[in-house]
């Protein structure tokens, strides 16, 4: 005899959660899309964080109803799913905006500018930490270190890359992604909806045009290291005076092979941002 999960949820002591239910179309589309994620793996409880995305996708963040599916469907407890779902920050379990966007305030991206990117975006916003804006376009966050720190101080909008920002800069990148002008990260896909960005964790192809070609890559800052274990010169930074014109009409002024964000902002976070500053002071300098 088989019992339900919510049977043995119940049996473990674990008080059961009342979910609503998908309606039927929903949950048939669903479980066809689960189906195929867990016959990817050998074990099928193997599929619950794929799963997870995938209610994710469906709803923008984990609900009650979505736990309840993924248990079902691998034949685990709620308590089970809750426990993953709680513990991993990707997975958001309140409704949140189209694009979330987090700020670094690691030790590194702080001191580079990470904190005044975060205060000025809150107050600019209108919103605190893992707040959304009115329009429900923008969910405001910390995020912690996302090993990008050569490019500090990182944004990063539903965990895509916008490297070396400013407060300037971070400004225009969330006036932007409110208005639906196109914008394009530092590194990896072009950006899209929480929603869609969800379905392709989930497992499924990312069928927008560019999106394969666009893989993410090393930049030159992350590369510095391995030419000088090498011998080789590291490449000489370039740094324009704040809001110098170049050939591309930005501050920055890349290499020919350097990927570009629609939102880079300059290379030096000293020279683009007096106001805040990196490195020592000029009285500590002395
Ligand atoms: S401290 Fe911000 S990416 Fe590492």
């Amino acid at each position: 005899m088989t019992t339900s999960s919510s049977e043995r949820g119940v049996s473990l002591g674990m008080p059961e959660l009342p979910a609503p239910a998908y309606p039927d179309d929903v949950r048939a589309r669903l479980e066809t899309d689960a189906r195929e994620i867990i016959a990817r793996y050998p074990d099928s409880r193997s599929a619950l964080l794929p799963l997870l995305h995938l209610v994710q996708s469906e709803e923008g963040h984990v609900t009650r109803t979505g736990m309840r599916f993924c248990a079902d469907m691998l034949g685990l407890t709620t308590a089970e799913v809750t426990a993953v779902a709680t513990f991993y920050t990707m997975y958001r379990r309140r409704p949140s905006g189209d694009y979330q966007v987090g700020v670094c305030t690691n030790t590194l991206c702080a001191v580079m500018g990470g904190d005044a990117i975060f205060e000025e975006l809150q107050e600019h916003l209108g919103v605190g930490n893992g707040e959304t804006t009115d329009d429900g376009k923008v969910t405001l966050e910390h995020i912690e270190c996302n090993a990008a720190c050569d490019f500090a101080p990182v944004v990063m909008v539903n965990w895509e890359f916008f490297d070396n920002q400013t407060p300037a800069t971070a400004k225009r990148l969330v006036d932007d992604l409110r208005a639906g002008r196109p914008v394009t990260p530092t590194r990896g896909a072009p950006m899209c909806t929480f929603k869609e960005t969800a379905r392709v964790l989930a497992g499924f192809p990312d069928e927008r045009e560019g999106a394969v070609e666009s893989g993410g890559s090393a930049g030159p800052a992350s590369l510095v290291g391995l030419k000088l274990a090498k011998g080789e010169s590291a490449p000489a930074r370039v740094v324009h005076p704040r809001g110098e014109p170049t050939r591309t009409g930005t501050p920055h002024d890349p290499s020919p092979t350097e990927h570009l964000s629609s939102h880079d902002a300059p290379q030096d976070t000293s020279a683009s941002d007096p106001a805040h500053p990196a490195g020592p002071t000029a009285e500590e300098g002395e």
